[in-house]
């Protein structure tokens, strides 16, 4: 059986959850066994991290979630807001690539989405501004794409996914682009975002380092087909800031997510 439920919040027991993924497998039609079977709750508010080797199905898992894909057996149940209108309203998808569209600016790339929900010209241009703003980017609604660093073409995507107010954020090696110095910059701008919006993000990454900086929990997956090798709650003073990364803690952390993975990677070619 294969099924994508939504909740209507008045389900008792899983109102606190934003995401939950029970006995989830993918097969693709070429036979490839992509997931599972995966077990995985998200609560509300949330910030997580997968970690896995690449292939292990972390991709197919946050398609699933988006409801891009269904699974091939298994329930995926997302809880949403009262009155969400359609699927996929409650959720943003944050790409590794920023996919923009080259030929307009950076408000009407942020502003597509309600574009297609068929929100109002001057109500959209609004919101898409007020994203643009939490992500830092208010002077450059008018730039086109082709002006802006690679830093600056990720704070627009990740505007873009903020723009329908989303409960979920889904983030897909949204960083792994870019340069160190940008990266971690980035991490502490969505961090406080997080703090701010109290959004739940599910956020795959290759890095221990930064999953274990960002998360709350971090999530590694064995290798294909990507099951729960370890799930691990990376606990510190909040907000965090350069001196969690640079304390004793973050280290131990960082080596107990990266022992919590050496097996998915057994096997595998290094290079
Ligand atoms: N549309 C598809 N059709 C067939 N096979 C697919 C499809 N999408 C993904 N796969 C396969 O499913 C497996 C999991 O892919 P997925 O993209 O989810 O991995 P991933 O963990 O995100 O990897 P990476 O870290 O490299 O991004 C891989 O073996 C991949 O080849
Ligand atoms: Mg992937």
């Amino acid at each position: 059986m294969s099924s994508v439920k939504t909740l209507t919040g008045v389900e008792t027991g899983l109102t606190a959850l934003a995401v939950s993924l029970r006995g989830v497998t993918k097969t693709y039609d070429n036979g490839v066994v992509a997931l599972g079977p995966l077990d995985l709750a998200v609560r509300r508010g949330e910030f997580i991290s997968l970690l896995g080797p690449s292939g292990c199905g972390k991709s197919t898992a946050l398609r699933l979630i988006a409801e891009l894909s269904a699974p091939s057996s298994g329930i995926v149940r997302l809880a949403r807001r009262e009155g969400t209108p359609r699927p996929g309203h409650g959720i943003g998808f944050v790409f590794q690539e920023p996919t923009l569209m080259p030929w307009t600016s950076v408000r009407e790339n942020v502003r597509l989405p309600l574009k297609l929900a068929g929100v109002p010209k001057a109500e959209s241009r609004g919101r898409a501004d007020e994203a643009l703003a939490s992500v830092g980017l208010a002077d450059f609604a008018e730039a086109f794409p082709r002006e802006l660093s690679g830093g600056m073409k990720m704070r627009v995507s990740l505007a873009r996914a903020l723009v329908t107010d989303p409960d979920i954020l889904l983030m897909d090696e949204p960083f792994a682009a870019l340069d160190e110095i940008t990266r971690f910059r980035l991490n502490n701008d969505l961090l406080a975002l997080w703090r701010r919006l109290g959004k739940t993000v599910i956020f795959v990454t290759h890095s221990v380092f930064e999953s274990v900086y960002l998360s709350q929990r971090v999530v590694v997956m064995t290798a294909r087909p990507g099951r729960i090798q370890a799930d691990i709650r990376i606990e510190t003073v909040e907000p965090r800031g350069e001196e969690f990364r640079t304390s004793a803690a973050y280290s131990d952390y960082c080596r107990s997510v990266s022992a919590a993975l050496a097996p998915s990677y057994s096997g595998q070619s290094t290079l």
